[in-house]
Formats: C-alpha cells, structure tokens, sequence
C-alpha cells in the first residue's frame, strides 16, 4: 500500500514590514463553486471548510496574529432548512474534529455572534473549543457564527443601557472607547484588512464598527478555490498600502 503523507507545502514569502496584524475574512462563493461543479450547495461549503485550514495555518508564515472568519450570518437562517441544518451539522463536525489539529498549533479559537438560537450540541462544542485554547497564543482565530454587525450593536447598547440605568454607569462618560468594551469583539483589535471573495463588493453586516478603518480586498475567487498563496499575496499588498486614519502622512 502506497502510505501518502501530507503534500509538501512551498514555502511563503516572508512577511512584508507593515502586513496586517488582523486580518477578516468574508468567504463567499461556496454555493456558486458547487454548483458550477454541478454538486450540491453542501459540496462546497464542505470544500470551504478545508481552505479555513489551510489559511489558518498559514497566518504564522504570513504574519499574521489575528484571524476572524464569517462562517455563518444572522440573515443566513433565511436559507433553506436543509442548506441551514447541514452547516449546523458542518460546524459541529469541524470543531470535533480540527479541535486538537488548532490546540496542537497553539490557535486560540473564540467565537463571537449569538448564541441563543444555536443548537445546544453546538453550544457545547464551541465552549469546549474556547475553553481547550485558552491558553494559545500563536493564532487568534475568531470565528463569527450568528453574527450581524448591527445586531452585535443592538446587544451591546442593550448591556450598556441596562448599566447606565443600574448606575454603574454615567451617559455623560460614554464615548468611542466605551461602546466597543460592549461589542463581541471587546478583546480584538480591529481589523487592518477585510478580504471578501467571489466577486461581491459589499460588506454584509459583518465587524461594521470594528471595521471603520479597515482596508477592503474584494477578489474574484470563489472561497472553496482560495489559496495560501493569495491570502500571503493579499497581505503582502497591504504591507505596501498608506493608511492616515484620517489624518495626514508626516
Ligand atoms: C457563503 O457562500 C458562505 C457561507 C454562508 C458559509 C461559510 C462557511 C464555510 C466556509 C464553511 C466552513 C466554516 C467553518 C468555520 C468550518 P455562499 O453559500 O453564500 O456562496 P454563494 O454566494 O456562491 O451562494
């Protein structure tokens, strides 16, 4: 019997001075990518999950400290019951199975999005990962799951009203430093660089405070046919771009 090993990897360049520390991921395209196949929808969201490996693992190579992923959206329950329940089914199988893979490479992994409407299982399984990792360092891996930006706000200025009405705290010291310690995202730093793949140039809900002054990559290919190769290239590209946050370059 042939024993086949893991491909070889070729190495990436290393990272550019000024790459992105942060770096979010809109993965789309995975139905198109199926169906262009003439496979079901499921086909390439499972496709999908590989390439989330692939980009994680490369994230020391290219530099990069934080990754938050859009697996799933709060307007993606709109779907049909079969697409929905088979992403369910897809995410549970990814964390039972990629949990020691992430936990042997030091990926801390956190989730944020919320959890109220997922399934108890699931549940389950995304505390367990959080909790198994805790203690990593080498990736943050964060991923969205019943994530939507404005309902991510929604909830935090419910937190923070209910704060201000228990008078622990004063409306008169909320500024931009208050609401995001409210949002999903309290102990990330924002993004540097939002990539969307297949096509689409929108943002769909997604880190819409986090992301104020991020920079946009929207590229064609579709999610299942991301490489290491271009998320290394995309950031490589970042490196190189000026950012004033407003201001002007001194
Ligand atoms: C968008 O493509 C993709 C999703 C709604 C699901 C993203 C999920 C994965 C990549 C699966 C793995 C994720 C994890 C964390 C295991 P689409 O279905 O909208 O594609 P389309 O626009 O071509 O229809």
């Amino acid at each position: 019997m042939i024993k086949r090993g893991k491909p070889k990897l070729e190495p990436l360049p290393a990272p550019s001075p000024g790459g992105p520390k942060h770096v979010a991921i809109i993965m789309d395209g995975n139905g198109r990518w199926a169906t262009q196949r003439g496979r079901p929808r499921l086909f390439g969201h499972h496709s999908g999950a590989k390439r989330v490996r692939e980009v994680v693992e490369a994230c020391p190579d290219v530099g990069v400290e934080y990754l938050t992923i859009f697996a799933f959206s709060t307007e993606n329950w709109k779907r049909t019951q079969v697409e929905v329940a088979g992403l369910m089914s897809l995410f549970r199988r990814y964390i039972s199975k990629e949990t020691r893979a992430l936990n042997d490479r030091g990926v801390r992994v956190r989730f944020i999005g919320d959890r109220v409407k997922l399934d108890a299982k699931l549940i389950k399984l995304m505390n367990e990962l959080e909790e198994i990792t805790s203690h990593n360092t080498s990736v943050h891996l964060t991923i969205a799951l019943n994530y939507g930006g404005r309902d991510e706000v929604a909830r935090a200025t419910k937190r923070l009203a209910q704060d201000v009405a228990q008078g622990r705290l004063d409306p008169e010291e909320i500024d931009e430093e208050t609401l995001p310690r409210y949002l999903d995202t309290y102990v990330l730093p924002d993004p540097d660089l939002v990539i969307r793949t297949s096509g689409e140039a929108r943002i769909s809900n997604f880190l819409l405070w986090q992301s104020a002054y991020a920079e946009y990559e929207f590229i064609d290919t579709l999610w299942p046919d991301f490489t290491r190769e271009e998320f290394s290239r995309l950031c490589a590209s970042y490196g190189g771009r000026d950012r004033r946050f407003g201001g002007v370059k001194t």
